[in-house]
This record gives structure tokens, sequence and C-alpha cells, in this order.
């Protein structure tokens, strides 16, 4: 990280006023907002940052250790980069900036099934250490053909996806007829020539495409065709049924993402998930639901049953700090780590990363804490 970049963007808030300065603005909100009225989105930060924690000062101290152990693996810091569809819309090659910088600071890496990279290059940027996020396919030949090619490519943690029941209801993608590749509208196009940084990568790139599902897909599809061939080709409604032929093929760790009840977390001991990721999606599906930080305080008592992972509503390291405290074994961020990438280009994976690294173990400092499985020690209840 350059001094001046430290500097100049040491928050979160930094970052994504950079990154709104250098989006065109559908692209911008397509990442930036929630669904219907906003409730949730504000609701999941704002009820992370109700957690309050307590140092111990006079305790001896030594040195505060990052290093963050989940499903086997040992990462540099507990936190890691959530899987986000459509990255290159939002910033041209980010997920590329994105899977460098992970690898570099040795954190995870989940590619989405719809972003703008394939699994096999995903796996070449990070030596076969990237995860994959799985929307499950209707057809049980397309679900084998993408489990086969993560397989192939070595990737260790297929994450299943379980909160996209049907698409969420965003009124600013639908206002914005957001579409891949963008639709030319006369709206659009006054945007992109407004952000002229964005134009000229997104033409060096080339157009962003469904680059994992490439040989699946029809091209040029707007939002709501998006949304119907999203429904047709995945269902995102799952059971046991549908997830039995998946954990029988999967041999790595298998991951389910989206839980937000103790009843999915004691379905999903049950049928032989390694780990879940408590999520709402960064409050993009359900607008009525729960905070993340809430769900994660009613399933952490199933803990030694399944490995308990969170996201949804973190900004920086006294976020990762409260929710690691509150029970989660590891976090992961999504907007955050894409607002780097819009403001910063090629520097922004890196600068993200060690931002908050640079926050949460300042936060490990501040508390006394030397490890960070002894962060729930500081809970104040
Ligand atoms: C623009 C955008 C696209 C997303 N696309 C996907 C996706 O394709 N697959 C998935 O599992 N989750 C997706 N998510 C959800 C993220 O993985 C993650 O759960 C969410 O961003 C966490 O909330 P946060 O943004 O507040 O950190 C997306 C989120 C955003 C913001």
């Amino acid at each position: 990280m350059t001094s001046e970049i430290s500097s100049r963007y040491p928050s979160m808030d930094d970052l994504r006023e950079r990154a709104k300065n250098r989006v065109p603005q559908f692209a911008f909100e397509y990442l930036d907002g929630g669904c219907n009225e906003d409730v949730s989105i504000i609701r999941n930060t704002a009820e992370i940052r109700d957690v309050q924690l307590q140092p111990r000062y006079l305790r001896n101290f030594g040195e505060s250790d990052t290093r963050t152990k989940v499903l086997g693996m040992e990462f540099d810091a507990p936190f890691g980069i959530s899987p986000v569809g459509l990255q290159g819309l939002m910033w041209p090659n980010s997920p590329e900036i994105l899977a460098k910088a992970a690898h570099k600071h040795n954190i995870p890496f989940i590619l989405s099934t719809v972003t703008t990279m394939s699994i096999e290059r995903a796996s070449e940027l990070t030596e076969g250490k990237a995860w994959f996020q799985l929307y499950n396919p209707v057809d049980d030949a397309l679900r084998d053909d993408i489990i086969d090619r993560a397989e192939a490519a070595g990737c260790p943690v297929l994450v299943l996806l379980c909160d996209v029941p049907t698409f969420g209801y965003r009124p600013r993608d639908i206002r914005n007829g957001l579409a891949l590749p963008p639709k030319m509208s006369v709206k659009n196009i006054l945007q992109i020539l407004g952000k002229p940084t964005w134009a000229l990568n997104t033409l060096k790139h080339g157009q962003p495409t469904f680059q994992t599902l490439k040989p699946y897909t029809p091209e040029g599809l707007n939002l709501r065709q998006l949304g119907q061939f999203m429904d047709k080709t995945f269902s995102g409604r799952l059971n046991a049924e549908k997830i039995k032929p998946i954990r029988d093929k999967w041999k790595g760790k298998l991951v389910l993402k989206g839980v937000a009840s103790e009843q999915d977390t004691k379905d999903a001991i049950d049928m032989g998930f390694d780990g879940i990721i408590v999520s709402n999606h960064g409050g993009r599906q359900l607008d009525a639901a729960q905070s993340t930080i809430n769900s994660l305080r009613e399933i952490t008592r199933y803990s030694e049953q399944i490995e308990i992972m969170m996201d949804s509503g973190l900004r920086s390291g006294p976020d990762i700090a409260r929710a690691m405290a509150s029970g989660a074994k590891f976090t992961f961020m999504g907007r955050s780590f894409m607002y780097g990438a819009a403001a910063l280009g090629n520097k922004g994976g890196d600068h993200t990363i060690s931002m908050l690294k640079t926050q949460f173990k300042q936060v490990m400092d501040q508390l006394c804490c030397e490890r960070v499985e002894d962060l729930p020690n500081h809970l104040i209840k």
C-alpha cells in the first residue's frame, strides 16, 4: 500500500465516494443499492455497530495475531471476499484485481457463478485457492459440468447459495434498465460519457460477459431477460433432494451461503455441509429480513457442529471484530472490495485488504486481545 493512497483513502467511506465519482450511475447503483425500501441494507450495518467490546488493559499483552483458521485452512486475517455477480460491469477487470490481491494477502476469494471471470481463470490467478459459489442449476447435466470444472480447477470449497429463491426487487435497477452489456439508452450513454476512466477501461478489457457460463448462455440479456434466464436455468429453491447429489459428488468442503435461521442451520448440519455463511445477500433480497448479526446470535450455539461464517453489512475493522466477537468463525464482505476496486483500479484490491487488516489489527491491539479466537471474551453481552 503506497503511503499516498493510505493517507488519502483510510476509510470505506472514502473508497465508496471515489467509486461513486468514477462509475456510471446505473452500475454504481447496482453495486450500492439494497432492495425495495433499503431497510435491510441499513439495518445490517446499524445492528453490527450496536455491538460493544470491552478492553482488558491490565492483562499481560504481547502482540496481536490476526491469523485465523476456517474449514481446515489458515488465512492471514479473518475476512474474505464474497461472491459478487457482474463485477466487470462495476469496474472493468475487477474480479482479476480482487482475486490477485486476495491471493497475495492470503485471504479467501469466492468467485460468483454469474461474474465476469471464469472458474479456470480464478484458479490460475490464485494457484487453485479460489472458492466457487454455485447457483444451483435446474438441469443436472449442467450442474455436474460446472462442479466438474470447479474440481478440475482445484477449487477447495464449493459455496451453494440459498437466499435467491427469486430475483430481488430493486427499484434502482428497474429504473436503470440494467443490462449486460449496458443498454445504450441516451441516459446510460450520458452516464458513461461522464466517467471516462471507466469507459476507457471497459474498451481496453472488452464487454463484460458471464465467463463461467459462456458455454451455456445466450448473449446480450437485459435485466428482465437475465432474471428470466436465471429463473429458468438456476433454481434457488433448494431442498434435501437437490442438495444430496451435490454433497455426494463434491469431495471438497461444502458451504451453504444465505442462512438466516436456526432451522436452516440444523438442516444444513443434517445435509452434511461443512460450513454456513450467515448472510442476507447484503440486504438485496428480502427487505424485511433480520440483520445478519442477530441471525448469527441465534445460530452460534451450533458452532461445534458446523463452521459458522457471516457476511452482510461489514465495512471496517471494528465491524469485523464485532462479528467475530459475536461468534462468527470468519467474515466476508461484498461491496467493500468492489468500492476499493472501482475507486483505485489495479491498486484497489491491495489497498482495501491492507486497510481492513490494519483497522482490524488496531482493534485487537486496543482490546489487548492477542488471538482472534479470544475476541468473544471481549463481547459486552
Ligand atoms: C452487486 C452485488 C452482486 C452480488 N452477486 C452475488 C452473487 O452472484 N452470488 C452470491 O452468492 N452473492 C452475491 N452477492 C451477495 C454477496 O456475496 C454478499 O453476500 C453481500 O455483498 C454481503 O454484503 P455486503 O455487501 O454488505 O458486504 C452480491 C452482492 C452485491 C452487492
